[in-house]
């Protein structure tokens, strides 16, 4: 047997998890051909690439010599390797629990497989028999609710193969065990009867339903959704999780809509059975229904599949809106839109209407249109934060406030973030674009994470004398950035071995002395180094320092503020001792008196400039400020501590 000891669910998993594309990627260099990805084969010699990946059918295939198979073949046909030792393999990589099976369960297994099968036989069976009792007097009531209240044509009524289970206790029972034969304990396990409390016997679980096949991806039928043609509670009745059938890990009319999710490249996400229906019916084939709940990552994993842009449009009730109930019924795939990893829109229909609704009173070209406006998740919520809000309110505006910041921590990708927090800004501005770099520096400041120390801690800033309104350097900061620089000045003159390092990282970080002699002393050393540089030995210069002072005998004035520097003392001797960590330390400091600049330059830049007039302009000087400013927030602060004592 192929299959030594996993357990099926998974090598199920694991089918699912390791993307083909990203799979082969680590072997071959693929480029993006329409709706596939091409590369040289790996199996044959080629000189143009015949070999292609779907991902939408996650498969591959080479036109020049046939191989083909999906991921889990690729990498066995690569290394030569078993199929259990690949699964392991793609199991670790993408992080999927391992079961594995002894002996008695994969006997155990071998009765599930075929209890599975007879599990969707029995199902099947049954769909056609509540097709057949839609088309019998007793469905008479059901078929009419369908044509008149539903609006729906023979064709779909077809296609969805919708069904009517009779108004009697044991109808489906007697039909399936008495003229079929089935087993009534596969029928309880498929969902479709129970036992009742007294008496013994069975009882079925829909009667005098509207009966909606629930089918896998494939099209078999593995569960039933049955609404009620009366009040009845509840509205709808759904199969029971059984072997076949779990609620979060099924979308409904998935068969049906997968060839016009990739035809479209777009998924649309509705809530409830009938809006599914109701738009496959009027065209929009690329539909699937949640069936009521959240979303699970399973689900959207499941849709995904079928896109390569991996949009996905929700189209759930607008009355059930509301930030929470859309973060409820968004559920885990927040935290994939916030990645970016799938890009979601919301659309909510006028005057709270469901799709089903909608297209009773719309065309189908309405609802399209509808769908291509929809907003993007991210600007849908901040829409519903500032609804019904007055910004000129102070209450009002301090919570708005709190819950944008909230919102724009989440996002992971700076790129966006960016964007966002401008446009945040732009809000909260009330249309006063003087305000605009106010609002941008208050959200940016509050958006800033917890962990970095920059925004936060009045004292660490005094020390460092940072400041965001003085323009000239305070005096503390003046007194540490001269002991920045002196000791790296210092380091460089007295330790050769340490002279690599220190040109390295100043250019590296492009960073320059900012105290007129220090810049001056460092002209002179390169002028005196210059071939050395280019040879980038540095260390055979053991007469830098009198080749240096002897330069400087004609420049008097400046030699007085350095020439200390060519001496060491004892302090100096310490200090010197604990390289390399001064030299970081005093390396991050001047990158921080830098960064500090280049941040205040660009942000008065950006304040000066009108966004109307020159928004090109606008928007690169708030790109550069915004830029230093997270380089400010990523400096290692620790490491500039160390210096502080030094002091
Ligand atoms: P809704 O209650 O929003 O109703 O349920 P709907 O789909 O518009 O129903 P109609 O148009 O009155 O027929 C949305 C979905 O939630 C699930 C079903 O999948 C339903 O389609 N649901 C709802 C249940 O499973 N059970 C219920 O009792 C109600
Ligand atoms: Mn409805």
């Amino acid at each position: 047997m192929q299959i030594p000891r996993l357990h099926p669910d998974t090598i199920e998993e694991v089918k699912l998890r390791a993307d083909i594309v990203d799979v082969v990627s680590e072997y071959v260099v693929l480029r993006k051909r329409g709706k596939d990805f091409v590369g040289l084969c790996p199996f044959h010699d080629e000189k143009s690439p015949s070999f292609t990946v779907s991902q939408t059918k996650q498969m591959y295939y080479c036109f020049g010599c046939q191989a083909g198979g999906n991921a889990i073949k690729f990498v066995m046909e690569l290394g030569k390797r078993s199929f259990a030792d690949v699964v392991l393999d793609l199991a670790r990589r993408y992080q999927v629990p391992v079961q594995t099976l002894e002996p008695e369960q994969r006997q155990e297994l071998q009765r599930q497989l075929s209890l599975r099968e007879q599990l969707y036989e029995v199902l099947a069976t049954s769909a056609q028999f509540y097709q057949h009792a839609l088309r019998q007097s007793q469905g008479q009531k059901a078929l009419e609710y369908l044509q008149s209240n539903r609006q729906l044509k023979e064709e779909t009524i077809q296609q969805f193969g919708l069904g009517y289970a009779p108004a009697g206790w044991e109808t489906l029972y007697r039909y399936l065990v008495e003229d079929k034969h089935y087993p009534a304990q596969i029928l309880e396990k498929a969902g479709l009867i129970k036992p009742r409390r007294e008496g013994g016997g069975y009882y079925d679980v829909f009667r005098d339903r509207l009966m909606i096949p629930i089918r896998d991806f494939q099209g078999r039928v593995i569960a039933f959704g049955g609404r009620t043609l009366t009040d009845e509670q509840p509205k709808y009745l759904n199969s029971p999780e059984t072997e076949l059938f779990s609620k979060g890990k099924t979308l409904f009319a998935l068969d049906q809509a997968k060839g016009g999710i990739s035809q479209l490249d777009q998924a649309v996400v509705v809530e409830g059975y009938f809006d599914a229906i109701a738009l496959h019916a009027a065209g929009i084939n690329n539909t699937v229904a949640s069936l009521g709940t959240a979303l699970s990552l399973e689900q959207v994993r499941l849709i995904l599949r079928y896109t390569e842009s991996k949009q996905l449009v929700l189209n759930f009730d607008a009355d059930k809106a509301g930030t929470n109930a859309a973060e409820r019924a968004i559920g885990e795939i927040a935290e994939l839109a916030y990645k970016g990893e799938v890009q979601l829109k919301i659309l909510n229909l006028p005057d709270g209407k469901d799709a089903d609704e909608y297209l009773h009173s719309h065309t189908p070209e309405d609802y399209a249109e509808l769908l291509k406006n929809a907003p993007l998740w991210l600007d849908w919520q901040i829409q519903q934060i500032i609804q019904d809000r007055d910004l000129r309110q102070a209450t009002d505006f301090q919570q708005v406030t709190q819950q944008l910041v909230k919102l724009l921590k989440n996002i992971v990708n700076s790129d966006t973030r960016n964007y966002y927090v401008s446009y945040c800004a732009e809000i909260l501005s009330l249309g006063d674009t003087r305000l605009i770099p106010l609002r941008v520096e208050n959200l940016l400041t509050q958006i800033a994470p917890a962990t970095a120390t920059y925004s936060k801690p009045v004292s660490a800033r005094k020390a460092w004398g940072a400041s965001k309104v003085s323009h000239a350097p305070l005096p503390t900061e003046r007194n540490l950035l001269e002991h920045a620089e002196a000791l790296l000045l210092r380091i460089y003159l007295h330790c050769p071995e340490q002279r690599q390092a220190i040109i390295a990282e100043l250019e590296e970080r492009n960073l320059q002395f900012s105290l007129s002699h220090h810049r001056f002393l460092w002209q002179q050393i390169l002028e005196i180094s210059s071939v050395d540089v280019e040879t980038r030995n540095f260390a055979s210069q053991p007469d830098l320092i009198s080749r240096l002072q002897d330069h400087f005998l004609e420049f008097s004035n400046e030699m007085g503020l350095i020439s200390h520097l060519f001496h060491v003392d004892e302090k100096n001797q310490k200090e010197i001792l604990r390289t390399p960590q001064v030299v970081q330390a005093a390396i991050a400091c001047m990158d921080l008196v830098m960064l500090e600049k280049r941040y205040r330059h660009f942000l008065e830049l950006w304040q000066q400039t009108d966004p109307e007039a020159e928004p090109e302009r606008y928007q690169s000087y708030y790109q550069a400020f915004y830029a230093e400013k997270i380089k400010l927030q990523q400096i290692d602060r620790q490491r500039l501590f160390s210096i502080t004592e030094l002091l």
